[in-house]
C-alpha cells in the first residue's frame, strides 16, 4: 500500500524529515534530490535518527555515531564513545565514579542492527512510502 507522507517541498536537499505512518517511525532523507526512507530509531540504542546528520547517502546517529547507508539500511561501523576523560574532573558521586568506563564496556555488548528501508515513490511532488503489513 502506498501512503502519502510529505510534500517534496518539505524536504530540502541534504535534509531529514520525521514521519509517523501506521505506527512506524520513519525518517525521510533527501540525498541530493533522491528520496530514501528508513526506520527513524537507531539500530543500536534507539536514538532518533532524524536528529542525526546526513552526508551523501550516509546517515549518522547523534548518540554514538554509527553511520547507516540509507540506500540499504546497513550499519557501516561500530558505535563510538565520546569519553574524553573530562568526566573524571566533574567529581561525580562516589557510586558513579566508574560510570563512563562501565557504560563503555556494557555498550560494547549491544549489537547494532541494520535499519529497515521503505520503497519511496515521488508522484506530482508528493512523497509516498510503500507500507507492507507485517
Ligand atoms: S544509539 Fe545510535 S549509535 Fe548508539
Amino acid at each position: 500500500m502506498l501512503v502519502e507522507v510529505a510534500r517534496i517541498s518539505e524536504l530540502a536537499p541534504g535534509g531529514l524529515k520525521y514521519v509517523k505512518v501506521h505506527g512506524r517511525e520513519i525518517v525521510l532523507c533527501n540525498c541530493d534530490g533522491k528520496i530514501f526512507a528508513v526506520d527513524n530509531r537507531c539500530g543500536h540504542m534507539n536514538a532518533p535518527l532524524n536528529m542525526g546528520t546526513l552526508e551523501g547517502y550516509y546517515l549518522t546517529c547523534p548518540l554514538h555515531s554509527v553511520q547507516f547507508d540509507v540506500r540499504t539500511g546497513e550499519a557501516l561501523n561500530r558505535p563510538l564513545y565520546h569519553y574524553s576523560g573530562e568526566e573524571e574532573a566533574q567529581t561525580p558521586p562516589e557510586n558513579f565514579d566508574n560510570f563512563p568506563n562501565w557504560y563503555s564496556v556494557l555498550s560494547e555488548h549491544i549489537a547494532t542492527c541494520d535499519l529497515k528501508t521503505y520503497r519511496v515513490v515521488v508522484e506530482k511532488a508528493s512523497i509516498k512510502l510503500e507500507i507492507k503489513d507485517e
